[in-house]
């Protein structure tokens, strides 16, 4: 067990195996712009289907939506992004760099300090009085706290004098909030229940990095439960546990998990708290659960002139419904999950590195290997053929069986299949465990069985 993965040790392998590559590489690559490549695609297809499952498809009170990314601008404006949504910057005068003053204390806390609900005035005065300098130069000459907004503009109309400012999503709920009446409405659905939705957002943000920690076009998964605001708590709460509840089942470690309560909130919100996680940077906020109050649904009402309320057929009583918010980042979390998996055990001879991912969501489930690729290789494709209509399956047939049981644990595969001489004499093939090594041999027919049983989130 290795005792602290680095950054780069996750960095290294996610860009040597092919999960993660930069941005644009044969350019020279674009700052915090990530693509993923084979592996990475297959993870984090994985995490979302994981997060549908468990908060969509096994919650018959949770509907989906896919919204545009691209939404009227007036969204916008009744959301306070158009106004108020702005990072807190400040240039370092020395080195002329430029810095979000609620991460320099967040980083500087170690996670902490909710920096993120302090005013100008406060930021600056924690800046100072605890002598935060500049992370690049080690300067103490900060510029006054200046509002940025991380909005990406772009512009719709084929005319110059057509061009309507459009944005960039800054973050995927404002699609569920504007869909509230039609999900309602179509689907007859009845307070208490949720709509949800997994898609891309992207901020200009000032401080990105950390690999997928925080980058400029990221995936949010976000779901907004709509209740009576009696029972607003009750739904709170609830969603902080089956927050932490996914997180745990899905492999993070217990003890590199905490809650962290807001202690200041916005002046509609009842509760505010993140969950971090401990990443190899400290303790950092991995995903949030807000009460939002009536907030979100009074804006889009007055905006756009249609009452978001709702009727209860029982009691016939009128209301706009609360909010519970639930947000996580899919690469935040793909991130957290990459770092929790790396080991690198100590064997007799050597050293091997195995990432040791839950099997739900391993991007590769099993890898068939022919023994001897001369004689075994129609038989291993046959397997293949087999286990590929249930189950993400990869096949290698180059160099010593050995060599490639070590590929497969680096890239997390839990179950090698080898194929040799007793599977074309007799149907059965050896299955070797990722995590313990240890090998069975069972007949071709029962391995999907096996497999399958083992792998149920
Ligand atoms: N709708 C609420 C909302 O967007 P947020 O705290 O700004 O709240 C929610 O974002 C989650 O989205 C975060 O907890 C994090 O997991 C992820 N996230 C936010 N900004 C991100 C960025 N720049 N890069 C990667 N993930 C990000």
């Amino acid at each position: 067990m290795k005792e602290k993965v680095l950054m780069e040790d996750i960095v290294n392998l996610c860009k040597q195996y092919g999960f993660v590559y930069q941005g644009s590489e044969i350019y020279g690559g674009f700052a915090n712009t990530w693509d993923f490549g084979p592996l990475g695609v297959e993870l984090i297809n994985n995490v979302k289907h994981a997060w549908w499952k468990r908060f969509v498809n096994e919650d018959f009170r949770t509907y989906g939506v896919d919204a545009g990314i691209l939404m009227n601008p007036r969204v916008w404006e009744a959301s306070g992004h158009v106004e108020s949504f702005g990072d807190p910057k400040m240039d370092c005068k020395k080195c002329k760099q430029r810095f979000r003053a609620d991460n320099l204390i967040e980083e500087y806390s170690n996670g902490e300090v909710a920096a993120e609900a302090m005013s100008n005035e406060e930021l600056e005065k924690y800046i100072d009085d605890n002598h935060i300098t500049c992370p690049n130069c080690g300067g103490f000459d900060w510029t006054k706290i200046r509002k940025f907004n991380p909005m990406f503009k772009t512009s719709r109309g084929t005319l110059e004098n057509d061009a309507d400012t459009v944005y960039l999503r800054p973050e995927t709920c404002q699609g569920e909030y504007v869909n509230f009446l039609n999900v309602q409405r179509t689907s007859r659905a009845k307070i208490p229940f949720a709509i949800a939705q997994i898609g891309k957002s992207f901020r200009n943000e000032i401080t990105p990095g950390n690999f997928l920690f925080r980058t400029i076009e990221f995936e949010q998964m976000e779901l907004q439960k709509f209740c009576h605001d009696k029972d607003s708590m009750e739904f709170y709460e609830d969603y902080k546990k089956r927050a932490m509840d996914f997180i745990l089942d899905l492999g993070l470690d217990k003890e590199k998990l905490r809650y962290h309560d807001h202690d200041k909130l916005a002046h509609y919100a009842k509760a505010a708290c993140d969950i971090q996680y401990k990443f190899p940077i400290g303790w950092e906020e991995l995903n949030g659960i807000h009460h939002r109050g009536t907030w979100d649904l009074s804006r889009h009402s007055e905006f756009s002139g249609k009452k978001m309320e709702y009727q209860d057929p029982e009691t016939n009583e009128k209301y706009i419904p609360t909010v519970i918010e639930y947000s996580i980042g899919v690469g935040r979390l793909t991130l957290a999950l990459l770092c929790e998996a790396y080991d690198e055990e100590k064997l007799e001879n050597d050293t091997r590195i195995v990432m040791r991912f839950n099997p739900v969501i391993a991007p590769y489930k099993v890898a068939v290997l022919p023994l001897v690729k001369k004689y075994h290789k129609d038989k291993a494709e046959e397997v293949f053929k087999i286990l590929s209509k249930e189950f993400t399956c990869t096949y290698d047939d180059t160099g010593s069986i050995g060599k490639r049981y070590r590929r497969q644990d680096v890239i997390g595969t839990p179950w090698c299949i080898t194929i040799d001489d007793n599977t074309i004499n007799d149907n059965t093939v050896t299955i070797r465990d990722r995590d313990s090594m240890q090998q069975i041999t069972l007949p071709i027919d029962e391995v999907a069985k096996y497999i399958s049983d083992k792998i149920k989130f």
